[in-house]
């Protein structure tokens, strides 16, 4: 059986990560969302939230073949502990390139027998960054492109609270 792990902070998941997933979950019998927090970001959703969000989106996709689990280890130590042979990243351009180079890099030292694999999200959808989703709410913009309506209520509502406690 064919294990594939997509790993990232996924906050929020937008249609760009749902895309890869759609992809990645027809290139392997079982795809495992693995979800951390990357420790150079300061996270809008606590985890447990980014969990529950990304179990709902992808509840209609992959039929039972899609796991989403949280993790807090090495990448590479997770992947064996998952039994993954393939790590999925998205790809988007020439500035996730040289992020993704090294990292592939890093982790090849780490265990050479996992490949990375790299895919790319409908053209569409490309320019879709967490990051701007989260800027572009904060600064009152419409993000209804880039993430479901679910989510964008989500986005909203974190960003309504965390105003109303001052942060
Ligand atoms: O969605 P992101 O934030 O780009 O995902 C980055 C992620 C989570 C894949 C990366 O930060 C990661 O692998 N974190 C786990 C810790 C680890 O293995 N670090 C060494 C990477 S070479």
């Amino acid at each position: 059986m064919r294990i594939g792990l997509y790993p990232g902070s996924f906050d929020p998941i937008t249609l760009g990560h749902m895309d890869i997933i759609r992809r990645g979950a027809k290139l392997v019998d079982k795809l495992v969302i693995g979800v951390t927090t990357n420790p150079s970001k300061t996270p809008l959703f606590p985890l447990d939230t980014r969990l529950a969000m990304i179990r709902r989106e992808c509840a209609a996709l992959g039929n039972g073949t899609i796991e989403v689990v949280a993790f807090d280890s090495l990448l590479m130590h997770f992947a064996r502990e998952c039994g993954a042979s393939l790590i999925l990243r998205g790809l988007r351009g020439a500035s996730d390139f040289e992020y993704e180079y090294q990292m592939t890099g890093m982790n090849q030292y780490l265990d050479s027998s996992i490949e990375t694999v790299f895919l790319m999200a409908d053209v569409a959808l490309q320019p879709i960054a967490s990051r701007l989703v989260k800027e572009i709410a904060v600064l009152g913009g419409d993000i209804s492109r880039f993430v479901t309506p679910a989510v964008r209520d989500d986005v909203l509502a974190q960003i309504a609270a965390r105003k109303a406690q001052g942060s």
